[in-house]
């Protein structure tokens, strides 16, 4: 029996200040800790005022957790301590496991226009947290672009997998999936799911019905978190919707967090954060 995931909860993504001062769209982060799980956190920073966005995220540390940096409109710079530099360029993402510790600053690259993009975190498992760091910088090449139900649906593949179209970046550990997907009006869009799987969508564009069940019409900055379930199904009258759908194993363990480091105890947080101090985070450089 195909069982189509309910809505949980709808919430509103909120206005939050972050790195040296960006003013950033909050779509869940620490206070919802855990009922997003893998997830911890997703930002989503669209601007056309360079004011909220110009001063970015310069050097700053990540430990045990993966960060998912989809830019949507313009460009951002990029620098780690693994020595990786470059453009993240709209349509491009970035996905990069912090593992055991990461130094790593992000810059607008423009000093006006539209800069829009979401970041995703992804808790790592208490096996994983101290994993070596990685990046992997994926150009909107790369991504597969797959047409649905009679090219009505259009979906890009982040991560995950549809119909044997597989989404560049496999070997994640939570082996997420993560969809850009737009549905034009009057059409449908079902999805098959892991049961037992987090499952939420946050809508960019538009507006849809993101449950059978329920007649509420579901607008930009949006999030939904489904129920379990074995699909989804989004719906659209009038006008097309375009959403991120982002679904992740549960890990289940205990969260400690603070800032940019997050860990399974305090003791683990207060050794990151002394290490920082001393100049011994970093533990793996090429
Ligand atoms: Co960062």
């Amino acid at each position: 029996m195909d069982n189509i995931r309910k809505i949980k909860r709808i919430s509103k993504s909120k206005p939050t200040m972050e790195g040296a001062g960006v003013l950033l769209k909050r779509v869940f982060g620490y206070n919802e800790v855990p009922l997003l799980d893998p997830f911890l956190l997703l930002d989503d920073f669209h601007s056309d005022n360079p004011d909220d966005y110009i001063a970015g995220f310069p050097w700053h540390p990540h430990r045990g957790i993966e960060t998912i940096t989809y830019m949507l409109h313009g460009e951002v710079k990029h620098g780690d301590s693994l020595g990786n530099g470059g453009l993240i360029r709209s349509g491009d993402y970035q996905w990069m496991t912090a593992g055991s510790g990461i130094i790593h600053e992000e810059m607008p690259q423009q000093k006006n226009r539209l800069l829009w993009g979401v970041q995703l975190w992804a808790n790592l498992p208490a096996s994983h947290k101290m994993m070596d760091p990685r990046y992997r910088d994926v150009k909107k090449e790369q991504i597969p672009e797959i047409s649905l139900n009679g090219s009505k649906v259009k979906v890009k593949i982040i991560a995950g997998e549809i119909n044997g179209t597989k989404g560049p970046v496999q070997d994640v550990v939570t082996n997420p999936e993560y969809l850009d997907v737009i549905v034009e009006a009057n059409s449908e869009f079902t999805h098959t799911v892991t049961r037992g799987h987090t499952v939420f969508a946050y809508v960019i564009e538009g507006k849809g019905h993101f449950d059978p069940n329920n007649d509420q019409l579901i607008s930009a900055e949006n999030l939904v978190i489904f129920d379990d379930g074995d699909s989804v199904r989004i719906t659209t009258k009038d006008g097309s919707v375009r959403f991120l759908l982002i679904s992740g194993k549960p890990i289940g363990e205990p969260v400690a967090w603070y800032g940019p480091i997050v860990m399974n105890t305090e003791e683990e947080l207060r050794i990151a954060f002394e290490e920082y101090r001393n100049g011994t985070f970093i533990k793996y450089k090429p």
